[in-house]
């Protein structure tokens, strides 16, 4: 095989220049996106996750969350996210700026989250009783308990401001109170960050332009 070496080099060349073709497009495309700057109130958008919600990101992939939630609104056409209540826009790359990981996820076991903390009924309560026992705000539901994440201290401590106030079956053993960890916080501070409502000019929907009376 006398040609084997050319052969080799023109594989390697077409493989090595395919793949910078892709890492340098996505590099000019993405590369230097940066906060966008509101023209009215010059606040920069998206802002920066609070240090805890920071550790939150890191509980959510360590915890594996990503195995059936998705962080992503497809555009109207791409799918019925929208439809379903699960974003006014579709997710843009900006959007992503400030998380070091970007949890999109492929799987939809469970909603999408990209927006969780804008749903009217999301607040830090449903959340804390979601994780600790999700048939108490979704019954019937496939989402997992997070138990784990929160002690039972005995009711005569120092009752906590932050114990959970679940009745019913959920409620907690007699003579004790469920108290969330410090994980528990970290996650439910950056679930209550997930809520891309900013309105940012490359989210808008495509509309086609007008075409002009009798042009060609
Ligand atoms: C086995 C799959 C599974 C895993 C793992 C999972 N979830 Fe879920 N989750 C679900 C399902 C299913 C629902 C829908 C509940 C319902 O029926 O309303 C849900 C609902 C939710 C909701 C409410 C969404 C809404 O629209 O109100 C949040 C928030 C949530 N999950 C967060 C998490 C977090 C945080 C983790 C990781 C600690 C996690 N989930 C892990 C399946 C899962």
């Amino acid at each position: 095989m006398k040609n084997g070496l050319t052969l080799f080099l023109g594989v390697f060349a077409t493989l090595a220049l395919s793949w910078a073709g892709v890492l340098l497009t996505a590099q000019r495309q993405f590369g230097g996106l940066a906060q966008y700057k509101d023209p009215a109130d010059e606040s920069l958008n998206p802002a920066a996750l609070s240090g805890i919600a920071d550790q939150g990101r890191m509980v959510y992939q360590d915890l594996g969350c990503v195995s059936c939630h998705t962080q992503q609104v497809r555009r109207e056409g791409f799918g019925a996210d929208i439809g379903r209540g699960w974003g006014t826009r579709q997710s843009v790359a900006r959007d992503y700026l400030r998380e070091k990981t970007v949890l999109i996820g492929q799987a939809r076991l469970g909603p999408d989250l990209r927006n969780a903390a804008a749903r009217p009924y999301a607040d830090a309560e449903y959340f804390y009783n979601l994780l600790y026992a999700p048939q108490s705000v979704a019954p019937g539901t496939n989402m997992p308990s997070y138990d784990f994440l929160f002690d039972v201290r005995p009711a005569s401590d120092q009752p906590s401001p932050h114990a959970l106030r679940l009745t019913g079956r959920f409620a907690p053993a007699p003579g004790t109170q469920i108290v969330p960890s410090r994980r528990a916080d970290e996650l439910v501070a950056y679930l209550l960050s997930l809520k891309d409502t900013y309105d940012y000019p490359e989210a808008r929907p495509f509309v086609e332009p007008k075409q002009k009376e009798g042009g060609h």
